[in-house]
């Protein structure tokens, strides 16, 4: 079972650079990395191989109250949820639950809702053609459980009796003796919190399960160039429109059309941040030959791209972008100067 597929392709892409902190490339995929270790927290029921990536924030300001809301935003394999939950509470208020789909990025399976926690019967959530199942929500031995039970066409069969997600005593500072009044841990657990985290690292893919197989198999087929972590899927359609839906250097997605008589282009940038999801950047339209220059300013994200496309050795055009960006919790991310996505079809 995957982690965020969002931060996978993150972080392999960062591997597959040379361990160099002074590249902005290995930087930001440290920086990820240390973040994505800070907020890991592991429960004790369910999945041993699923940590759960876990930012609690207030929802006041007043955060000196035991049982003060708190919002509640986890990851946890295919899985992003945003909560809102005091201590003692039999409900999971306005709970939404997002479900990341390899390639397409994050699709909505449940639109906030009010969610019992004593509910025996899970709840019917799908994406027509795509996605069907049940997602459930449980409380036991003080932590709230997660279960899910969906079959997917990139992963088969997803299924999950109930992993802990997070304490029912949850504070905004998430820290050692915190997490203590959750469960009794043990001394030997208690020293490992508190002394150096383990680095973080994802699995690659093995064929060590059906489910590993199929997401690989998936995978390869919209491979451009898996070393250089990109991917993506293309069509030339017959009016010879070209479209495309790539994601590369781990973060960026660029979705959009492509003329490829006179390659102009319509595209979107987007960039893929940890449990926020997929943010759309800008708009790009205009002459790729010339080179597109986009002005970003959304929630979240400062910054320039540059795109634009040369005639390569091959005969066909080459597709690059140049960009800098300030990212809000993450920091200022610069593409290695000139990168190139991919090589185009024409
Ligand atoms: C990282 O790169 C810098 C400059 O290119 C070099 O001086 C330094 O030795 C490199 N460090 C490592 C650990 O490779
Ligand atoms: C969480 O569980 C995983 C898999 O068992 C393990 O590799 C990781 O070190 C654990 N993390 C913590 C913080 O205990
Ligand atoms: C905290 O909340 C109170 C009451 O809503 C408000 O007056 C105050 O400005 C807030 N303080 C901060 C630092 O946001
Ligand atoms: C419920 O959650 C959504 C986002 O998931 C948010 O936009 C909305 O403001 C929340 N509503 C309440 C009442 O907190
Ligand atoms: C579950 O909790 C809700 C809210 O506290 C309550 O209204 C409902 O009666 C409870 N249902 C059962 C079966 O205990
Ligand atoms: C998904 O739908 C199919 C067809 O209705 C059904 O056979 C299958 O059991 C459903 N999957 C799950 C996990 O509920
Ligand atoms: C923790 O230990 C105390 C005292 O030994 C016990 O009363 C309590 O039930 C334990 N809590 C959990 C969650 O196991
Ligand atoms: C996994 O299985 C697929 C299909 O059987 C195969 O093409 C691929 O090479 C295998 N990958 C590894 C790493 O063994
Ligand atoms: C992948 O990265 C290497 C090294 O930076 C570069 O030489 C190669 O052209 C890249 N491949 C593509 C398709 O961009």
């Amino acid at each position: 079972m995957k982690f965020s597929t969002a931060l996978l392709a993150l972080v392999s892409a960062g591997a597959a650079v040379a361990q160099n902190v002074s590249d902005p490339f290995e930087s930001f995929a440290s920086l990820i990395s240390d973040w994505a270790t800070e907020n890991q927290w592991n429960g004790t029921a369910g999945s041993h191989n699923l940590p759960v990536l876990l930012v609690p924030s207030a929802v006041t300001n007043s955060s000196a109250a035991a049982n003060s809301p708190v919002e509640v935003h986890f990851g946890t394999g295919y899985f992003e949820v945003l909560t809102t939950y005091a201590a003692g509470d039999s409900v999971l208020k306005n709970t939404s639950v997002a479900i990341n789909v390899p390639i397409w990025g994050r699709a909505e399976l449940l639109a906030p809702l009010d969610i019992p926690l004593n509910l025996s019967k899970s709840i019917p959530v799908a994406i027509p053609g795509v996605v069907n199942g049940t997602i459930g929500f449980s409380a036991a031995e003080a932590q709230v459980l997660m279960n899910w039970d969906l079959d997917t066409p990139f992963a088969g069969n997803l299924n999950e009796a109930g992993i802990s997600v997070f304490p029912q005593q949850i504070y905004t500072h998430f820290t050692a003796s915190q997490l203590k009044a959750a469960r009794n841990w043990t001394s030997q657990e208690l020293a490992q919190l508190a002394g150096p985290r383990p680095p973080f690292s994802f699995p690659v893919i093995r064929n060590a399960t059906a489910e590993d197989a199929l997401l690989e198999q998936f995978l390869t087929a919209f491979t451009v160039d898996s070393a250089n972590g990109t991917v993506a899927v293309q069509t030339l359609a017959a009016n010879s429109a070209y479209n495309i839906d790539v994601s590369f250097l781990g973060i960026i997605t660029l979705t959009g059309s492509i003329d490829p008589s006179s390659l102009s282009c319509s595209l979107t940038l987007y960039v893929n941040i940890p449990l926020a999801g997929r943010v759309s950047l800008a708009k790009i339209t205009g002459s790729l030959i010339t080179g597109v220059t986009a002005q970003i300013s959304v929630v979240l994200v400062t910054g320039t791209a540059n795109l634009n496309a040369k005639l390569g050795s091959s005969g066909k055009h080459d597709l690059y972008i140049n960009a800098g960006l300030s990212i809000t919790f993450i920091g200022s991310w610069n593409t290695p100067g000139e990168f190139k996505i991919m090589t185009l079809p024409f």
